[in-house]
C-alpha cells in the first residue's frame, strides 16, 4: 500500500523520515548514536530545560498527576489551568486567555469557530499549515493575498461584498521565512474594512518586542480588536497553546472551538512549567539579548558568505537554495561536520523554495555561530 507514492516522494527527493533523538539540552541532542549541535529547535530561550521550569513541571505531577482526565468542560480544568489562563493573559496585554491543546488544534478550532458561511476570512499565502486547514474548516469564503503585501490584501478586501463579519488572519512571525508581519499596516486595513485580526503569534511569543511579548510588542500596538492566538511549545519551553482576547471571542470558543470542547485538557504539568517561563522571562531578560545577538550573528555571518538570508531581527535564519536535492546536500554536509539543521523542502515551502533553516537559541554562544559559519563556507566550496 502507497508504494509507488513513495517511491515518487524518494525520486522527487521529499520523502521525510523520522529521526530518534536522545539526550536534549536545547541545543545538543544525539542523532541516531551521534551528538549533533542543534540548529532547528523553537525552544528559543531554552527554557524547557531551565530549573525553575523543570521543577514546577515535576511539582505540578506530584500535585495532580500526569494527565488531566478529561475535557476542559468536564473537570478537566484545574488551578494550573486557570492560572496559565490568566499569566498568558496578563503577558498578551488582554483581557482573557484560553488554553489548546496544540498550536495546530487552536487554529484549526478558533478560526472555524468564529468564521462561519457568508462570513469571508483573508490569510497571508505563507500562513501556516494548521491555518490553512482551520480556513478549510470553517466555511467562509477565502482570500489568500501575497506573502506581506498590503496592496494585494486592500485589493481583496476593497473587492469584496458587504459582511457581516470579515477576518484578515495573519502569522506574527513567519515561520518558514523568518520575517514578520506588517501589523501595523494590517490594523489600519482591518479598521478601514471593519475586518477583525487573527495573530498567529507562535514564534513571536517570547522573542519579539524588548520583553518578548510578540509581535504586538514588537510595533508598540494594543492588544484591542486582535485574537492573538500562539503555541506554548516553543519559546515558553512546554507544550500545548493559548488564546488571548476580549472575555466575549475567550466565552464563544469556550462554547464553539471544538478542538477545546471536545479534547482532553493539557496535563497540569505542562500548564505549571509554561506559567514558571513566562516568569522567567520576566526575571531573565538577558535571554532575549542574547537571542538576539546569536540571531544577528549568524544572519550577518551567512550574508557574508554571499548568500541570500530571509527575515531580519527574528531567531528563524532561512539560507534558500532552491532545489530540493541540494538543500539536502547542504543539510548533510552540516551534519558531517556536527551540526543539524534540517532541509525544508515542498509542500512546507513552495516549489523551488528549498532551504535549510536554521533557527538559533538563547543558549547558543558566539563560538557556536563562528563555527556554524565557517561549516557553511566549507560546505559550498
Ligand atoms: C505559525 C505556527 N502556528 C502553529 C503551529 C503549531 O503549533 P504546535 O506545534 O503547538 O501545534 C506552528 C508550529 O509548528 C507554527 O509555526
Amino acid at each position: 500500500m502507497f508504494e509507488q507514492e513513495l517511491h515518487a516522494l524518494r525520486e522527487k527527493n521529499l520523502l521525510r523520515r523520522l529521526k530518534v533523538s536522545g539526550a536534549m539540552d536545547g541545543i545538543r541532542a544525539t542523532l541516531d548514536g551521534r551528538l549533533y549541535r542543534l540548529f532547528c529547535t523553537n525552544d528559543y530561550l531554552g527554557l524547557s530545560g531551565h530549573t525553575e521550569v523543570r521543577a514546577a513541571a515535576k511539582a505540578a505531577i506530584d500535585g495532580a498527576g500526569t494527565g488531566a482526565g478529561s475535557a476542559p468542560l468536564i473537570s478537566g480544568y484545574t488551578s494550573y489551568h486557570q492560572r496559565l489562563a490568566d499569566d498568558i493573559a496578563r503577558f498578551k496585554g488582554a483581557e482573557a486567555g484560553l488554553l489548546f491543546g496544540s498550536g495546530y488544534v487552536a487554529n484549526t478550532s478558533i478560526i472555524p469557530a468564529l468564521a462561519g458561511a457568508g462570513d469571508a476570512v483573508f490569510s497571508d499565502e505563507l500562513n501556516h499549515a494548521s491555518i490553512v486547514v482551520g480556513c478549510r474548516l470553517s466555511r467562509a469564503d477565502k482570500f489568500i493575498y501575497r506573502h506581506r503585501d498590503m496592496d494585494s490584501l486592500e485589493a481583496l478586501l476593497k473587492a469584496d461584498r458587504p459582511r457581516a463579519m470579515r477576518f484578515i488572519v495573519t502569522e506574527g512571525v513567519f515561520s518558514m521565512d523568518g520575517d514578520v508581519a506588517p501589523m501595523p499596516d494590517i490594523m489600519v486595513l482591518a479598521r478601514r474594512y471593519n475586518a477583525t485580526v487573527i495573530l498567529d503569534d507562535a514564534h513571536g511569543t517570547g522573542v519579539l518586542g524588548c520583553t518578548g511579548r510578540g509581535t504586538l510588542e514588537h510595533y508598540g500596538l494594543p492588544a484591542d480588536n486582535v485574537i492573538q492566538v500562539g503555541t506554548l511549545g516553543k519559546a515558553l519551553g512546554s507544550y500545548g497553546a493559548f488564546a488571548a482576547a476580549s472575555p466575549d471571542v475567550i466565552d464563544w470558543l469556550v462554547n464553539g472551538a471544538r478542538g477545546f470542547m471536545f479534547s482532553t485538557s493539557l496535563p497540569a504539568s505542562v500548564c505549571a512549567a509554561a506559567s514558571a517561563s513566562l516568569a522567567v522571562i520576566g526575571r531573565e531578560p538577558e535571554r532575549l539579548v542574547t537571542l538576539r545577538r546569536n540571531a544577528g550573528l549568524l544572519r550577518d555571518g551567512l550574508r557574508g558568505l554571499g548568500f541570500t538570508v530571509l527575515g531580519e531581527d527574528t531567531p528563524i535564519v532561512p539560507l534558500v537554495v532552491g532545489d530540493a536535492g541540494h538543500a539536502l546536500a547542504l543539510s548533510a554536509a552540516l551534519m558531517d561536520a556536527g551540526f543539524y539543521a534540517p532541509a525544508i523542502r515542498p509542500p512546507t515551502v513552495p516549489e523551488g523554495g528549498s532551504r535549510v533553516r536554521f533557527t538559533v537559541s538563547a543558549l547558543h554562544t558566539e563560538e557556536d555561530i563562528r563555527e556554524l559559519v565557517e561549516s557553511v563556507r566549507r560546505a559550498i566550496r
